[in-house]
């Protein structure tokens, strides 16, 4: 099973960026305590941040090629982004997005997202654990599980 995880914009700021709403692990934490997680359920794991849209719309494109699904937090272009909608509906990944924070529990802007109902489904709020939780969640899709 391969799964690529995709970041977006001010991700790789995690660490110093307003850590009373994002905490204080990095995202060489993240990536780290994922690939444990990932070896252990043999999972091929590919990580990976950009601060573009377009790039993030390539990095899907190539999970498709790659036949892998797409474990996502595409940050403040969760809230905006078509293009990147456009790319997880056209090349049919399975992708499931994740958030750190509680999205719903903030600002109003945040409690859209454009690329939800393109995804299997979505886990928010619960910090680093939600990369965590997403790529169980994630594997058990690919895998084929029924529960
Ligand atoms: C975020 C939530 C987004 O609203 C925000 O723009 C981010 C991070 C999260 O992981 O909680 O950059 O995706």
């Amino acid at each position: 099973t391969a799964i690529h995880c995709l970041n977006g914009p001010n991700l790789n700021l995690l660490g110093t960026r307003e850590p009373g709403i994002y905490g204080a692990a990095t995202l060489a934490d993240i990536e780290h305590d994922l690939h444990e997680r990932a070896v252990r359920l043999d999972i091929a794991l590919t990580f990976r941040q950009t601060n573009h849209e377009g790039e993030l719309v390539s990095f899907v494109q190539e999970a498709g090629r790659a036949g892998a699904g797409v474990l996502i937090n595409a940050a403040a272009y969760t809230h905006t982004s078509i293009a990147l909608r456009d790319a997880i509906a056209g090349t049919g990944v399975t992708a499931v997005e994740i958030h750190l924070s509680n999205v719903h529990a903030r600002e109003a802007f945040r409690h859209v997202s454009l690329i939800a109902p393109v995804c299997a489904g979505v886990i928010a709020g619960f910090g680093p654990y939600s990369y965590l939780a997403g790529l169980d969640a994630l594997a058990h899709l690919l895998r084929g599980r029924s529960s």
